[in-house]
């Protein structure tokens, strides 16, 4: 049986499933239930100077039946006593020894408050690692900490070279999304003195707004705020992200731990083979409660087991190596659809998107009374929108076809190195503007 022992940065947890700093991991009593649950590390909730929060603080997007496709916050970091926090994480430390618990911590930017929040937190708790929080969008941002930090990489580079003064456990960067290009703050981290990475943190966002009150939600006595998004709406972006640092010169083969929508054992296997050597998950807990967890640890042990992959490693960044830029992209490499017409319940959705949305490249046919739905070979341009929006599972798919043309990149082509193989129509030229 595959072996899901996980090692980000030297911190060894039984599987790579971590929650994520979030309510989920606010109090002694949740990561306990947890860890009986079977998560195998837990990022507490970030401790620092409490707040105080508002009420009411979630907004979720539903589409069609699924709820929490993207769930928004607008709460801070912890509003319990830090001694109460250090305390409830020192006796889970005890009781879990071979779980991974870090602590999240957030400060004001000064040398001091991170030397003596770090010092702290290593002496009184026994935890496995640090994980700084640069990421919050709001709130914690307008008094100068979260993604104020998180947005400059000198001050994130700063601050991470801080705690390391005083850290003896490894400290993990966690970033934010709310950047352009996130290269940057990961080299930062990096340059920082960082022992592994985190992301995403939530995305700057207002999910929805109230018709009735004029007010987007969540709503706070008739007023709104921007606030973090999250959940599986926001995994292609993290994935995004993770590649862009698993393939960056500077920041490859930096310890990785992949955050953003992860609710399936795919998701987590997807960000692994991006180059994570973990992962941390927040809303689908949220959402399904702790026991979740043994849906992950099967279904990825099962997985790996029938891809004979034994370990994590086996597997991890192999994706990362076939993420290329677009000019390095085949152009004579071709696709068309191909539609199996005894699946096909005749729906004529494939025909609608392609003729109104895409390349024109279906037509409607009589068959022996029966109206299908036929490729035009010349026209179509592989784009894959009708597989897309085919709602039969392998009805329709896309065939590559073979061509004795050379392989060429755009990058070859421009420089002159090579011709391109002749390609389909896709349009069709209207006469005298008729
Ligand atoms: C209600 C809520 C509170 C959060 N609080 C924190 C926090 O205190 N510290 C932190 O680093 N991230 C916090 N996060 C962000 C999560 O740790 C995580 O980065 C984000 O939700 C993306 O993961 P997900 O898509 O699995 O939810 C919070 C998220 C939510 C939804």
């Amino acid at each position: 049986m595959a072996d899901l022992t996980a090692n980000l940065a030297g911190i060894i947890s039984p599987n790579p499933f971590w929650l994520a700093s979030a309510p989920p991991t606010n109090t002694y009593g949740q990561v306990a239930r947890a860890f009986d649950h079977g998560w195998g590390g837990a990022v507490w909730k970030t401790i620092g100077q409490p707040i105080v929060n508002v009420y009411s603080r979630y907004g979720g997007v539903d589409i069609g039946t699924q709820k929490l496709m993207g769930l928004n916050n607008i709460e801070l970091i912890t509003d319990r006593p830090i001694e109460d926090n250090i305390r409830e994480m020192a006796l889970i430390k005890k009781r879990y020894p071979k779980h991974s618990l870090i602590a999240s911590l957030m400060v004001e930017s000064t040398r001091e408050a991170w030397h003596e929040i770090a010092k702290r937190t290593q002496g009184e708790t026994g935890c496995d690692g640090f994980e700084l929080n640069f990421g919050c969008p709001h709130g914690m941002s307008e008094r100068g900490m979260g993604a104020a930090v998180g947005q400059v990489p000198e001050y994130c580079q700063q601050i991470v070279h801080w705690v390391k003064e005083v850290s003896t456990i490894p400290v993990i960067v966690k970033l934010t999304p709310n950047v352009s290009d996130i290269t940057y703050p990961a080299r930062a981290g990096k340059a920082g003195g960082g022992d592994a990475l985190s992301l995403i943190n939530t995305i700057n966002s207002i999910v929805s707004v109230d018709l009735d009150l004029m007010a987007p939600r969540p709503n706070v006595n008739g007023k709104g705020s921007h606030g973090g998004y999250c959940g599986p709406a926001v995994k292609p972006i993290a994935l995004n992200m993770v590649s862009a640092i698993a393939t960056d010169k500077e920041t490859a083969g930096m310890p990785i731990s992949g955050i953003g929508g992860i609710s399936t054992w795919r998701d987590a296997a997807e960000f692994i083979s991006l180059g994570c050597d973990n992962v941390q998950v927040c809303t689908a807990v949220m959402h399904y409660g702790f026991r979740i967890i043994e849906d992950l640890c099967d279904g990825l042990s099962n997985w790996m087991d029938e891809k004979g992959y034994r370990t994590l490693d086996d597997f991890k960044g192999k994706a990362a190596a076939t993420v290329t830029k677009w000019e390095d992209l085949n152009l004579n490499y071709f696709t068309r659809a191909s539609i199996d017409h005894q699946k096909c319940i005749g729906c004529e959705l494939c025909y609608i998107a392609c003729e109104d949305g895409a390349h024109q490249a279906l037509r409607l046919v009589e068959k022996n009374g029966k109206r299908l739905v036929e490729v035009k070979e010349d026209m179509c341009v592989g784009c894959n929108l009708c597989s897309l929006v085919c709602p039969v599972p392998d009805c329709i798919t896309m065939k590559h076809i073979e061509s004795n043309a050379p392989d060429i990149t755009w990058k070859q082509f421009s420089a002159g190195k090579g011709a391109l193989a002749e390609r389909p129509t896709h349009y069709q030229p209207v006469d005298d503007g008729e």
